[in-house]
């Protein structure tokens, strides 16, 4: 029997049991929803200007041999380190890949897609991505899925025990600070103040309806400091240690908001429901504070790309030579794998944090606490 085969034996052998007593089924599941930064391939089944389904993307990721699998880093995503530091059986699988009752089972199911918002107009420039309410609609889709296959009392105690992620909010915030396009995203306009409160109250509103769908554990990402990404400091021409102050301001204090609503949240629906506020903006900051104690040695430039636009992270391989954008020589030194993304070193020690951190980084618990609870 061949690897592969073994493989699918044993995933299946998994699901059966699973099926038969879902209380045997102790290993973590992730129902992930979320943009670039969890995306694991959905967008490459979308006609869509942001993918990342070509190399050098996924080169150091282990399971595809170093092949392009749609994620927006070199090796692997946050929640791929988490699921397999708490014991996953496989990594969660994109949604549009089909499979749906499964891949629940096994891993889990991811819905993200790269160039997607809270709100539905963001990302319009880039065509194809699925918002976050129509990752939603995907979510039921597959609930319905699971229930056919397993009935509605397994599928509860199922989705009862998953952890439930919105890592979100990214494109929003960088959207809003675009050049106005005409007849695309109208929301540039607003307040600083009117776009926070929008998109708290659109997670607010998500956020129940996971919770009326069967979620009860769930774990909600703030938005890191994107004013200091590549991309954002070489548009607006800042130096090398400079981040625009008023994107991340605007960050902080739709932080403070969303950390307001998920403690209304813990409240009003606390009984048997947990919402872990993550704070990924503390935890980045403070590696771009004191970088050189995290190993690394640049978190001004893109490992891959350059830091000048169109900032195309790419490589091309001919018969004869190969053509390829600029490349780093050792990527765990780099924070930034693109101009718009972290590498794999910096997503292991984010993941570390929130896995284990203290009520500063994650409460009212951690998401290694979260997923030992028993609900
Ligand atoms: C879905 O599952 C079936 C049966 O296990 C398998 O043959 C098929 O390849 C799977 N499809 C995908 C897209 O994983
Ligand atoms: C599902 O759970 C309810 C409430 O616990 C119970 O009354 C019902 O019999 C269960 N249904 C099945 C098919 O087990
Ligand atoms: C929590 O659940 C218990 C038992 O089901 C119930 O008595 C109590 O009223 C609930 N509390 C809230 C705030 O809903």
């Amino acid at each position: 029997m061949n690897m592969k085969m073994e493989m699918n034996m044993n995933s299946l052998l998994f699901v059966v049991l699973c099926l038969i007593h879902v209380s045997r089924c102790v290993s973590y599941t992730n129902f992930a929803f979320g943009d670039s930064v969890v995306d694991a391939g959905n967008n490459n089944h979308l006609a869509s200007l942001s993918k990342a389904d070509y190399s050098p993307y996924g080169i150091d990721f282990t399971p595809s041999g170093g092949k392009p699998t749609g994620r927006y880093t070199n090796g692997f995503t946050i929640i791929d380190i988490i699921a397999q530091a708490l014991g996953a059986k496989t990594l969660a699988s994109p949604s549009l890949a089909g499979n749906a009752t499964s891949n629940a089972l096994l891993g889990g199911i991811n819905f993200g897609s790269g160039a997607s918002g809270i709100l539905e107009e963001t990302g319009a420039v880039y065509l194809g991505r699925i918002p976050l309410r129509k990752q939603i609609d995907h979510f039921e889709q597959s609930r319905a899925e699971m229930v056919q296959t397993m009935g509605e009392n397994r599928t509860q105690d199922l989705l009862k025990n998953a952890i439930f992620s919105l890592t979100i909010g990214n494109n929003d915030i960088i959207t809003y600070f675009l050049p106005k396009i005409p007849f695309i995203g109208s929301y540039n306009e607003v307040s600083h103040a009117v776009l926070q409160e929008t998109m708290v109250a659109h997670m607010g509103s998500y956020l129940k309806r996971l919770h009326e769908l069967g979620a009860r554990k769930f774990v909600v990402v703030d938005i890191g400091p994107l004013g200091c990404l590549p991309f954002v400091r070489a548009i607006h021409l800042l130096p090398d240690g400079k981040c625009h102050e008023e994107m991340n301001m605007l960050i902080r204090g739709y932080n403070e908001k969303l950390r307001q609503a998920v403690n209304i949240l813990n409240q009003d629906l606390g009984n048997g429901s947990i919402f872990v506020y993550a704070n990924s903006y503390d935890v980045i900051s403070e590696i771009l504070q004191n970088y050189r104690d995290y190993g690394f040695e640049n978190v001004n430039d893109p490992c891959c790309g350059g830091n000048i636009p169109p900032f195309f992270c790419f490589r091309i391989e001919g018969e004869e030579r190969q053509i390829s954008s600029n490349l780093c020589d050792d990527r765990s030194k780099y924070l930034f794998w693109d101009a718009y993304h972290p590498g794999q070193a910096a997503n292991f020690i984010i993941a570390q944090h929130v896995l284990n951190g203290d009520e500063n980084i994650c409460s009212p618990f951690n998401i290694r606490q979260l997923h030992n609870l028993k609900l």
